[in-house]
């Protein structure tokens, strides 16, 4: 019989807390049906004197159990806090990761921005500046302002610019959300600049970008997550797809700040009538262009789940590219068998690899040995 093929998966861990304690558990248990030897394990887990890690499997009534594994023969990074020691084991070779480490928002864009196969599809993006400010409000009617290293909707701005007047609306990094109404630019200007110095996270920089008319839903945001995923044979596939519809009056869709999942097609079917499959299928087109550009720059890459905005013209746009995606959109929505798929393929992927890599190595040995 073959001995099980060997996978970690890397998190954040604090004594029994792991990162995302409910997705681990369930990809876990998701990869022992599919009869790997699976474990999860943090930077502080790593032996590398002995070759061995200390892993971490769910107990059948809650908690974890913990013990020594083999040394993984593929990896997968679900690691999402920038810790220092986890940075260095990134950057380090002593895994070969199923997914090679992403970068921040506005890099991202920047990238994307330029590349011919899908720039028709990224709003105008800018790094915040107080005289970039002023050409985007001159120019577009709505104008987004957020951190280049955020997330869950945090510190995200929207300004709306209607008659004489102009609208912002926004959440703090707590949630909280600040409003107002002001009648000249200069006001606005200001407003923005006391935002984004209060805003700020660490070090980091804000983002200026062209709004979409998310407006599908009258007095709500919605926008679309698609989830594409490599598959047990290394290709990419579309998963599944949702729309996340925002709290009314809410500036973002996330479902962390209120934001509520639903059914991709009917919604586009209901806007858009004969047009919704070709909206559809550009949104698809559009998940595989950006997952194999993306690829181009970054290397291997596993799983993407694209914020995409669907304007009311029937227009597509790529709002956000989130390398560790979640799945609650499938869950929410009630569509049991995407949710699977979601949280099986990183698995069926993992596997593959390790079957690859190996085979590599069988035929670079018979080679070898026959030189
Ligand atoms: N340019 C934009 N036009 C319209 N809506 C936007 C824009 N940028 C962000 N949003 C709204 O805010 C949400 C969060 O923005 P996003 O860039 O995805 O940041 P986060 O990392 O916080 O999720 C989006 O899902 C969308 O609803
Ligand atoms: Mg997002």
């Amino acid at each position: 019989m073959h001995p099980k093929r060997v996978i970690g998966i890397l998190t954040w861990r604090k004594g029994q807390r792991f990162g995302e304690p409910d997705y681990l558990r369930k990809l876990v248990r998701a990869g022992q049906k599919l009869g790997a030897e699976i474990y999860l394990f943090s930077h502080q887990d790593v032996y590398r004197k002995a070759k061995k890690i200390r892993g971490f499997v769910p107990k059948a009534g809650g908690g974890w159990a913990s013990r020594w594994f083999p040394w993984p023969e593929v990896v997968i990074d679900r690691y999402r806090r920038r810790v220092p020691e986890y940075i260095r084991l990134r950057n380090s070779s002593l895994f070969f990761f199923a997914n090679s480490p992403f970068s921040k928002k506005w890099r991202v864009t920047q990238l994307l921005a330029k590349d011919e196969r899908v720039r028709h599809w990224i709003p105008e993006t800018h790094l915040y500046a107080k005289k970039t400010m002023a050409s985007m409000l001159a120019r577009h009617p709505l104008v987004y302002v957020k951190p280049g290293n955020g997330s869950g909707g945090k510190s995200i701005l929207r300004v709306e610019h209607v008659g004489q007047k102009y609208l912002l609306s926004g959440r703090d990094k707590q949630y909280q959300v600040h409003m107002a109404r002001l009648d000249s630019r200069m006001a606005v200007e200001n407003w923005i600049s006391r935002w984004v110095a209060q805003q700020r996270i660490a070090d980091g920089n804000f983002l200026v970008q062209q709004g979409v008319d998310l407006g599908l839903i009258p007095g709500h945001v919605a926008d679309v997550r698609v989830l594409i995923q490599k598959d047990e044979g290394g290709e990419w596939r579309v998963t599944g797809s949702g729309v996340r519809i925002g709290k009314s009056g809410s500036s973002t869709s996330n479902l962390h700040g209120g934001g509520q999942a639903f059914p991709f097609a009917p919604l586009i079917e209901r806007c858009f009538g004969s047009k919704a499959p070709h909206i559809i299928r550009e949104c698809h087109l559009l998940a595989h262009e950006v997952a194999s550009t993306l690829e181009d720059y970054f290397g291997r890459m596993m799983e993407f789940g694209l914020d995409i905005g669907v304007d009311v013209n029937g227009r597509v746009w790529l709002i956000e590219v989130n390398p560790k995606p979640g799945r609650e959109v499938f869950r929410q929505i009630g569509e049991k068998d995407t949710y699977a798929k979601a949280i099986e393929r990183p698995v069926q992927f993992a596997l593959h690899l390790a079957r690859s890599r190996q085979s590599r190595q069988v035929s670079q040995r018979a080679r070898r040995a026959g030189d």
